[in-house]
């Protein structure tokens, strides 16, 4: 096909990038490379302003919204590019791309905010945040790589380092409570663990994670550190902080519209490309390659995420707080009696809050089904449903839905309570009219015969 074509063709859209020829050398190349992946060299002390000073992408047309580049291959002008690409001397850094399962400039693109959004060298973008999560274990990992990890972690997370990973890659897991530093310290075995791997804001315990101190200790033993921010984007920035790579669910409070699975890996420029290469490359050669199309979607909603963040994170301080005046069991680590309110205080970012989620312990499975049947029922406080970072109030019993992959006993050391609902509060309606919906609930029951036994 591209053989048919005259060196005087004209990529549509391209022309200032190649007339005619793969005009390797041109000035307009040096441009684009020093911008490749990577986040203008400017002090990084917010992640808004991070996202704010990352290079913005025109459309073809002048357009003030990126253009999708809906191709799944790249034709090139001569012969001679292509097997200069396959050989990775052309790539994307000076705009040339192969196919779409490698780098894709829209994909790309997108990544770019998600580095800047973390402050790290590079990201790139996946299909789901599971395959996020998956693929940089294994690019670090080898065959009898050794991970530490968290003991409160998402239950798909906790089941791939339980079950799926040693038994497909060899890859081991220890668990441990990250709270204590000494085991954690222990548990990294020099030359042998790999990776130490935690929540930001762990799934669904909202335990904070001590990140610069977890950092120091798995550095001094060599091991990387992969920290999960899906819980705490904006709020905090684990790179920042010391960690070498973070990975998100964008499915999460990234996307905000409960209606796309995509992850991120942000982290070294060199990591991302190892993701990528042509023969090691788990990115590469796994495929959970993200469609160009969800990318342009996703690139949309990123500028809003901060507003978004403030108000996800405000609703949840504020019910929090009404919450545990009335005697409530609330977990929130915005409130001062949480264990790790003054570590969140001393890593956060200022002004977006503590996180947009916070857990209502009704210690019972039983109680904690009446109260979001209530809630969502009668009161039409929000929804039952797994996930977070919707518009509208999620709620789930953990221990009998994300966190189900964890048997009884690895639940009650995660500290995962039967009656543990979570709720990813929205902002939807306003304040008032949705505290007036939960109160509702609340006082519903408290009504003896309800349900049965109160
Ligand atoms: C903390 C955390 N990490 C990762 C994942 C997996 O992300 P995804 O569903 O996008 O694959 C989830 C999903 O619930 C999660 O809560």
């Amino acid at each position: 096909m591209a053989e048919t074509r005259s060196h005087s063709f004209a990529y549509p859209g391209s022309a200032k990038k190649r007339q005619g020829s793969d005009d390797i050398d041109g000035d307009d190349m040096i441009v684009s490379k020093k911008s490749l992946l990577s986040v203008p060299g400017a002090a990084w002390d917010d992640p808004a302003a991070a996202l704010a000073s990352a290079r913005h992408e025109f459309g073809e047309h002048g357009g003030v919204n990126m253009s999708i580049e809906a191709s799944a291959t790249f034709t090139v002008m001569e012969p001679e590019t292509m097997r200069r690409m396959f050989a990775g001397e052309l790539g994307p850094d000076r705009d040339f791309f192969i196919y779409s399962r490698h780098f894709n400039p829209t994909v790309l693109s997108l990544g770019r905010q998600m580095a800047a959004l973390e402050g790290t060298e590079a990201a790139y973008c996946t299909a789901s945040g599971m395959s996020a999560i998956s693929s940089v274990l294994m690019q670090i990992c080898s065959s009898g790589g050794h991970v530490v990890a968290s003991r409160t972690l998402y239950g798909g997370t906790h089941a791939l380092l339980t079950h799926f990973l040693p038994r497909a890659c060899n890859i081991t897991t220890s668990f441990v409570d990250i709270r204590d530093h000494a085991a954690v310290r222990d548990a990294i075995v020099a030359g042998k663990t790999k990776v130490l791997y935690f929540e930001s804001m762990s799934n669904p315990t909202l335990t904070v994670a001590d990140v610069p101190e977890l950092s120091r200790i798995a550095h001094d033993k060599g091991a990387m550190v992969v920290v999960d921010n899906t819980f705490a984007p904006m709020v905090l920035s684990p790179a920042r902080l010391g960690a070498d790579v973070v990975v998100h669910s964008i499915s999460k409070f990234i996307s905000g519209g409960a209606d796309i699975i995509a992850g991120a890996i942000c982290g070294p420029a060199k990591l991302v490309n190892s993701m990528m290469d042509l023969h090691q490359g788990a990115l590469m050669l796994l495929g959970p390659t993200m469609n160009p199309k969800v990318a342009f979607e996703l690139s949309e909603r990123i500028p809003h995420l901060g507003l978004r963040m403030k108000e996800h994170c405000a609703r949840a301080l504020a019910f929090a707080t009404r919450l545990k005046k009335m005697g409530i069991r609330v977990i929130y680590p915005g409130l001062e009696d949480h264990p790790q309110h003054d570590l969140l205080k001393s890593m956060a970012n200022k002004d977006y809050g503590f996180g947009g989620i916070m857990c209502v312990d009704m210690e019972t499975e039983d109680r904690a089904n009446r109260l979001m049947h209530l809630l969502q029922n009668y009161a039409q406080f929000g929804f039952m449903a797994v996930s977070l970072g919707y518009y509208e109030t999620l709620m789930s019993c953990s221990g009998s839905s994300t966190s189900s992959e964890m048997n009884e006993e690895e639940q009650a050391l995660a500290g995962i309570s039967p009656g543990l609902v979570r709720m990813s509060v929205g902002y939807i309606g306003t304040l008032e009219q949705k505290w007036g919906q939960l109160e509702k609930a609340l006082s519903r029951l408290q009504e003896p015969g309800l349900f049965g036994k109160n």
